[in-house]
This record gives structure tokens, C-alpha cells and sequence, in this order.
């Protein structure tokens, strides 16, 4: 009576068991010599299940591939002490664990990613690259690369301390001067340099500042695609996002007029932009809704300030290239009138948001589960709250109170993935098998809140 999928992974996580170990108390005494790549879960939790037939996989590729990196999951839960001591705060917590360094893994969870983490990590901080020939490989193969070209120096030790710790986000080469393809010329031996967008550019300690701020500003081209996880990873660059916000599926010529525009200053630009701003276009907004609240049009230009959470948009209409440059250094020079922001009225409103578009997402999708999620307690919630809501006329206050507990449940660690995580977070009750039967029947029951639900959703489209 198993699905497909779920009989896959029985028979996996019997006949691969070996391949990911349960580790326990013993793990900090017997792990010394080995590089370890560990989940950490507590087993309630949904995400961890989730990830489950993802690990062992990777368990497998890794053993399969002769990787030295031994794979294990601890229960965070049954062995608090530990995982606390190995920084683990939200579940699963990947970490590789190499001698004394402990690297953290945020990036999206599937098997290839974490696959691409562990062997990148688990290698040398800073890799060689002994001919021109591989040199040249390297580049075509890294839309960033980041490499030492010269002999011994203190620059190369600092570039190693900082390889060491960047190595979470990037692959970092060394070279010898030899090694330099002709189509290299570096002011001075040694540099450290960085090829992408079609040039390079070195590394300059008296404009650039530190090593690793200069690394974490430059390990993204120019202009990028951006969905929701990528807007994150910019945003630890401390950099502005500039975004031409467009319908890729359907681009219409102002779509393509916009993204071209940010594409040349991206550009043309670089020189004057690039230490402050980060380009690229994003499809839809809906990775960016929680951040403008439904208020930018499709398609148009918005700068965000993702530390914050402030935003900008152009007074006027961004017909040429002057326009846009002019925005931009109104941004820059604190001219520009900035939107949104992080106090607590925008908070709330931002929570409300999100909870509102949850919701509204669970309904479209699924009016029974919605109503199940959601129209059950919010009924219960909302009958409690009638006569008290209802007399003073603020009904505004009472939903936010609601809806702030409905997010609040969510980790604030998992913000950064929401869209994801929200949505495998509704897959949650469809996926328990055994309530399947229970749930029919009370379906029914819920049928009658079903009418009160959608006015509830009704009356939340109205509070904008
Ligand atoms: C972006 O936010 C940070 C953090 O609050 C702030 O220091 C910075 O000035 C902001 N940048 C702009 C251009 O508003
Ligand atoms: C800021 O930049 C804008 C656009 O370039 C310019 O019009 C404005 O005069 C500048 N303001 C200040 C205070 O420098």
C-alpha cells in the first residue's frame, strides 16, 4: 500500500543505513581525525523529515564517490548539550565539521547543493592551479573566480586565513606568475584578483578595505537572475539590490527596455556603482512581496536596502539610462524618498502580509485545507474575540493580533527561505498518513466554516 516514493525510501534507508550514521554522545570523542558532515534534527520536526531521503542520498553519493567526508545525524533534541555546543539553534542545522572549524551550510537543500558544499569545503581552503592551461579551465568553468597569483607573501597567508573562513561561499585558487594567461595583466605581483563579467579586477588594500570585505562584496557578477534565495545571500554582502522587476515568462518590451537598462549600468557603471550596489532582474515579485507589501508595480525598478528592509523607487518614469543613474545616486547620496523599513508598524504590517498571502495561497490552492488550517482556529479565535472586536470598531488590531501568532510560530531563522518553507509546511498535514481517515470526516464537519473562512479572507483583502 506504499506509494512509489515512500516504498524508495524504506528500501534506501534500510539497505544505505550505513551511509549516514546516528551519531550520539560518543560522536565529540570519536569524530577527531575525520571531516564530518552532520544533520542536526529533532524529530518532530517537518523540515528534518523532509530532508530525510535527501541525506541519505547524499550519504550515498558520497561514499559512492570515495569522499573521505563521513555523513551522520544527530537528534538534536536527545543530545542538547552537544548540539548546543556545536552552535545548532533551528532544525535541520547542516554543519561540516573539519578539526576545530565547524562550517555552516544555508544553502538550498537538495542532494547536488549540499553534495557541492561538502566537497568544496572539505578540501583545501585555497587550491592550486599549477599551469596556464588550468588556469584557463578554471575560468571557463567559475562565473566568479578568485585567485593569488604570486610566490610566498603575507598577502598570501592573510588571502588563506580569509579562504578559510569564505570557503562556505566560494572556491578560492592560487597561482604562479607563470601560470598567468596572456589575457591577464596585473598591475603588481602578487595580487589577489577576481575574474567575472567578462574582465577582472585586483584587489587594491588602500581602496578596498579588508581582504573579506572586499571578497564578500565582489563573490557575485555584476547582474544575476535573482529569486528569493539568491536576494538573501546578496544581502549578507551589505550591499543594495538593484532589481528590474519583470514577467519573464511573458516579458512585454518595457520588461526587456527595463532589464537591459540595469544590465548596462551593471555595466557601464561598475566603477561608480558596484561598491554599493548589487544588480540583477527577478521574475514576478512575489519573492520580494513580504519586503514591499504588493506595492511595486510589474514591471518596474526598485532598489532594496535588504539590511533594513527600506526600499526605493524612482519619482518618475525611467525612460534613458540618466534617469536611472540619477535614482540610483539619489539612493546613494540619501536624497531619495525611502519606503518600508524595519519599525514596528512596518513589521507588523509585513507580518499581516505574509500571514494574509499565506493564507490566501492555502485557500486558492486548496479551499478544504484551507479552511482545516485556518478557518478552524481563526472561527474558534474570531467567536472568542466578536463581542470585544466588534464593539470598538478596530478590527484591524484583532486580526493583526491573530496573524502575528500565526507566524510567530515559524522559526525566525527560517524566514530568510520562506516562500520554500512555507509551502512544505502546508504539504505537512496532506503528507501524515495517518490522519487521512480522521481527516475526511472532520472535512465535513469544517464544510460549514468553510463560508466563514472566505469572508474572514475577504475581509482581510479589504485591510489594505
Ligand atoms: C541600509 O541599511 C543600513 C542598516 O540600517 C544603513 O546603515 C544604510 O545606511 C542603509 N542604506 C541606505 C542607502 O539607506
Ligand atoms: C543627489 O543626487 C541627485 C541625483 O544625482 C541630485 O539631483 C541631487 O542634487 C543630489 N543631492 C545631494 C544632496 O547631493
Amino acid at each position: 500500500m506504499l506509494s512509489p516514493p515512500a516504498a524508495v525510501v524504506c528500501l534506501l534507508s534500510s539497505a544505505v543505513l550505513a551511509v549516514v550514521e546516528e551519531l550520539d554522545h560518543t560522536f565529540k570523542d570519536t569524530r577527531e581525525n575525520d571531516v564530518w558532515l552532520v544533520e542536526f534534527y529533532a524529530p518532530w520536526c517537518g523540515y528534518c523529515k523532509k530532508l530525510e531521503p535527501v541525506w541519505y542520498e547524499v550519504g550515498a553519493e558520497l561514499k559512492s564517490s570515495g569522499s573521505p567526508v563521513r555523513v551522520g545525524k544527530m537528534d538534536a533534541t536527545a543530545f542538547s548539550g552537544m548540539s548546543s555546543e556545536f552552535g545548532v539553534r533551528g532544525y535541520p542545522t547542516i554543519k561540516l565539521l573539519k578539526g576545530e572549524l565547524a562550517y555552516n551550510y544555508k544553502g538550498p537543500r537538495t542532494k547536488d547543493d549540499i553534495i557541492e558544499f561538502a566537497n568544496r569545503v572539505s578540501g583545501p581552503a585555497v587550491r592550486a592551479l599549477p599551469s596556464t592551461q588550468m588556469f584557463e579551465h578554471m575560468m571557463k568553468r567559475h562565473s566568479v573566480l578568485f585567485v593569488y597569483v604570486g610566490g610566498e607573501s603575507p598577502l598570501k597567508e592573510k588571502y588563506i586565513d580569509v579562504a578559510t573562513e569564505l570557503i562556505v561561499y566560494t572556491y578560492f585558487f592560487s597561482a604562479s606568475e607563470e601560470a598567468l594567461p596572456e589575457s591577464l595583466s596585473l598591475p603588481e605581483i602578487p595580487s589577489v584578483v577576481v575574474l567575472k563579467d567578462d574582465s577582472y579586477f585586483t584587489y587594491d588594500e588602500y581602496e578596498d578595505g579588508s581582504l573579506s570585505t572586499w571578497i564578500n562584496k565582489e563573490r557575485f557578477q555584476g547582474y544575476l537572475p535573482i529569486d528569493g534565495f539568491t536576494l538573501y545571500e546578496l544581502g549578507e554582502t551589505g550591499k543594495l539590490v538593484a532589481i528590474a522587476v519583470i514577467n519573464d515568462k511573458d516579458p512585454s518590451e518595457e520588461c526587456v527596455r527595463l532589464k537591459s537598462l540595469i544590465q548596462t549600468v551593471a555595466k557601464d557603471y561598475r566603477q561608480h556603482f558596484n561598491r554599493d550596489f548589487q544588480f540583477g532582474h527577478m521574475d514576478g515579485s512575489d519573492y520580494i512581496n513580504s519586503f514591499i507589501m504588493g506595492e511595486v508595480k510589474v514591471p518596474s525598478i526598485v532598489i532594496l536596502n535588504t539590511s533594513n528592509e527600506q526600499y526605493f523607487l524612482p519619482d518618475g518614469p525611467t525612460d534613458s539610462l540618466d534617469d536611472l543613474v540619477g535614482f540610483i545616486n539619489g539612493v546613494l547620496n540619501g536624497s531619495a524618498q525611502a519606503y518600508g523599513g524595519d519599525g514596528i508598524v512596518q513589521r507588523l504590517k509585513r507580518i499581516a502580509f505574509d500571514a494574509r498571502a499565506t493564507i490566501m495561497s492555502v485557500f486558492r490552492s486548496s479551499p478544504v485545507l484551507g479552511c482545516f488550517l485556518f478557518g478552524l482556529p481563526l472561527g474558534v479565535i474570531s467567536l472568542m474575540c466578536y463581542g470585544i472586536c466588534t464593539a470598538d470598531s478596530e478590527p484591524d488590531a484583532g486580526e493583526m493580533e491573530l496573524m502575528k501568532r500565526e507566524t510567530d510560530e515559524e522559526d525566525e531563522e527560517e524566514e530568510e527561505e520562506g516562500e520554500e518553507h512555507r509551502a512544505a509546511q502546508l504539504e505537512g498535514p496532506e503528507g501524515e498518513e495517518e490522519e487521512e481517515g480522521e481527516g475526511e470526516e472532520e472535512e465535513e464537519e469544517e464544510e460549514e466554516e468553510e463560508g466563514e473562512g472566505e469572508e474572514k479572507a475577504a475581509e482581510q483583502k479589504k485591510t489594505d
